[in-house]
């Protein structure tokens, strides 16, 4: 499929492209970072000429992403300490008067039914590419791994190490950075921290949370922690970070 690449911000874009982009593909509880609440709405304003879409033919977004930029010595001990580091460190070197020599790929999305077909690879691409134009030495992110969630109770060390038949990464979209060059650095593994009441978490989560304990979540990547007492759900998440070139 041919795609052209802009700026999320180079124009109007039409609610219900932006509706079906994003109809799926997240847990509930993705939100419930409350570092990220403190931050999000700051980073999303002076970073959005770093959000990208991917158009059709027909001028509909097929996939969309975001990135924003920090300062990186190379060397994987100095990355931050995963997606929500990022977000906080994004907004101190920025306030530090930038200078970054860095992008960090923080989401993407693909269509739901544009998936499988190489849409996330042209959208990293095109992340190398504005990399490129602004002069940033590296690319990396804190990956997301899309089938952790079907092994919650295995380590991220471990699971990052899986690979299928062919040496590619058991993880697709962990496979995906890799297919297009990029190397798996370190994991993350306490990227994000969501909290939120046990109500809230069986709101979520659509289960009954009667005891403290472990919980196996839907579409948790670990497992939940619940403290009835203290009437507190803990779920941290994990990530695997990922260098491009
Ligand atoms: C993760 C995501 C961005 C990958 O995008 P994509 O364009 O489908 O990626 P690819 O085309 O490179 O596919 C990657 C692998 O997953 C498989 N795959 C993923 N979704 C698929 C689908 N719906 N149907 C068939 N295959 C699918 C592909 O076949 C491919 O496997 P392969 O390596 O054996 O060929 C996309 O699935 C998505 O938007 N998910 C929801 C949001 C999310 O989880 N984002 C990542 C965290 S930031």
């Amino acid at each position: 499929m041919t795609v052209t690449v802009e700026a999320m911000s180079a124009r109007a874009r039409p609610d219900d492209q932006l509706d079906d982009l994003f109809s799926d593909g997240w847990p509930e509880f993705i939100t419930a970072d409350r570092e990220v609440k403190r931050h999000i709405g700051r980073v999303r304003e002076l970073f959005e000429d770093l959000e990208l879409v991917l158009l059709d033919s027909d001028d509909v977004i097929v996939a969309a992403g975001w990135a924003v930029p920090v300062q990186w010595s190379g060397e994987p001990h100095d990355l931050p300490d995963g997606y929500t580091a990022s977000l906080a460190q994004a907004l101190t070197d920025h306030d530090r008067g930038g200078g970054c020599n860095t992008l960090v790929v923080m989401a993407a999305q693909v269509h739901p039914h544009r998936r499988g077909q190489g849409l996330a690879g042209k959208l990293l691409a095109a992340f190398a590419e504005l990399a490129d134009a602004r002069e940033l030495t590296f690319v990396v992110a804190p990956v997301r791994p899309t089938f952790k969630s079907r092994y919650p109770l295995t380590p991220i060390e471990r699971f990052a190490t899986w690979t299928r038949d062919d040496r590619l990464p058991l993880d697709p979209w962990i496979r995906t950075h890799v297919r297009i060059g990029a190397r798996v650095v370190k994991c993350a593994p306490s990227s994000q921290t969501m909290t939120g009441t046990v109500v809230e978490w069986e709101r979520w989560t659509q289960m009954a949370l009667p005891d403290s304990g472990s919980y196996v979540i839907p579409d948790g990547l670990n497992p939940l922690d619940v403290d009835v007492e203290a009437d507190l759900g803990t779920y941290i998440e994990p990530n695997v970070w990922v260098r491009h070139r």
